[in-house]
């Protein structure tokens, strides 16, 4: 079987981070979301895996998987270009795929409980397709699933005004080749795109398509906020570590983990569960609450944060509590307490949100 992660798309809902980058490469717990995509396929037995790229610096996902070997894999990219659709970027595989049954992942989702157990179920074959489920609280927001008793798929409706379940189809599809002739005939769906909801409609018409329940917990990061929370889950199962320097008076409660190269200053409480990156500096004074990763080369003195991301390279001294935010790589907080005239002050790119 081969693997697809998908590395396209615009990421439009999480600007002005992928003003630098494409989304798939926003850390989660200071690992890059497309690697966990990588890691489920690996570990279970996928190591040929296509990588679709879009037009959103595309070089940073090359720059990043290389030829797969640094990550035991193989990998070949497929050029999408212009995000036409998830189905016209699996359509772009078709090549790629050949007679392999395949499994399509999308570059943002991530997922706690590994899909080894779905690559069995699909490899026993008899189904044209199978398709991950797992249960929303708003379901007029995804594809959604009915089923039968046997777990059949009655209907498959996106985004429902009146729902007939609440079992949203994830970003995971094992198909074979007989979904290529199916996308073919599709039409862009409203937003011009290639729905995927639509081709897997489509192949009922063709052979069974199968649902399988996820285990464990299922994330898509295509918001700020769904960030957080897959950080937190990510965070939940963290391993306590510490390969920094630390002051005699600094306390580590809980699982916290700490990166080669990073002082923790006097003074300084960090909670669990908090991931600190290499090449920081944390304190003097500070607090770092739980459920925050602290990427790489980054400065914070004298503050609060808790239940944030910092991606990296930052330098934060503003004697503030930051909560619940998402801090893009390189960015500097500082206070603004002795400057006159008094005021906050901005240099924010394109589509930045602020809450003060
Ligand atoms: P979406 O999150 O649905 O779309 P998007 O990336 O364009 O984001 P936004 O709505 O914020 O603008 O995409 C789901 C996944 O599929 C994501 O990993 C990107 C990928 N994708 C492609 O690779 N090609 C495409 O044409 C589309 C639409 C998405």
């Amino acid at each position: 079987m081969k693997g697809l992660i998908l590395a396209g798309g615009s990421g439009t809902r999480l600007r002005p981070l992928t003003h630098t980058g494409p989304k798939q490469l926003i850390p989660i717990a200071n690992k890059p979301n497309i690697l966990y995509c990588l890691e489920d396929l690996r570990e279970a037995g996928i190591v040929d895996i296509g990588v679709i790229l879009g037009n959103n610096m595309p070089e940073r996902v090359r720059d990043l998987l290389g030829d797969g070997s640094a990550f035991s894999v193989r990998i070949t990219y497929i050029v999408q270009g212009e995000p036409k659709g998830i189905a016209h970027a699996v359509g772009c595989a078709e090549a790629f795929m050949a007679d392999d049954p395949f499994v399509v992942y999308l570059g943002d989702n991530i997922l706690k409980g590994g899909i080894r157990y779905m690559v069995e179920e699909f490899a026993q074959g008899g189904h044209e397709a199978l398709v991950a489920l797992c249960p929303v609280e708003n379901p007029e927001k995804f594809g959604i699933v009915e089923l039968d008793d046997r777990g059949e798929i009655i209907s498959l409706v996106e985004k429902p005004k009146q729902p007939k379940s609440d079992l949203a189809m994830i970003g995971i599809y094992f198909l074979r080749k007989s979904i290529f002739p199916v996308i073919r005939s599709l039409k862009p769906s409203w937003r011009n795109e290639l729905e995927i909801t639509d081709a897997i409609d489509r192949l009922r018409n063709v052979g069974k398509v199968k649902a399988r329940l996820v285990r464990g917990w299922w994330k898509d990061t295509g918001k700020p906020e769904d960030i957080l929370m897959a950080n937190h889950l990510v965070l939940e199962t963290l391993e306590r570590k510490n390969e920094g320097t630390l002051d005699k008076d600094v306390r580590l409660i809980g699982r916290v983990s700490i990166g080669r190269g990073t002082t923790v200053k006097r003074g300084t409480v960090i909670r669990g569960p908090v991931i600190v990156g290499e090449n920081c500096l944390i304190g003097p004074d500070t607090y770092v609450g739980p459920y925050t990763s602290i990427g790489d080369g980054t400065t914070i003195i004298n503050g609060e944060i808790e239940s944030s991301i910092v991606i990296g390279g930052a330098y934060i001294d503003c004697g503030k509590k930051i909560v619940d935010s998402l801090i893009g790589a390189g960015c500097r907080i500082t206070s603004s307490e002795n400057a006159l005239p008094k005021g906050c002050r901005f240099v924010i790119g394109e589509n930045s949100q602020l809450i003060i």
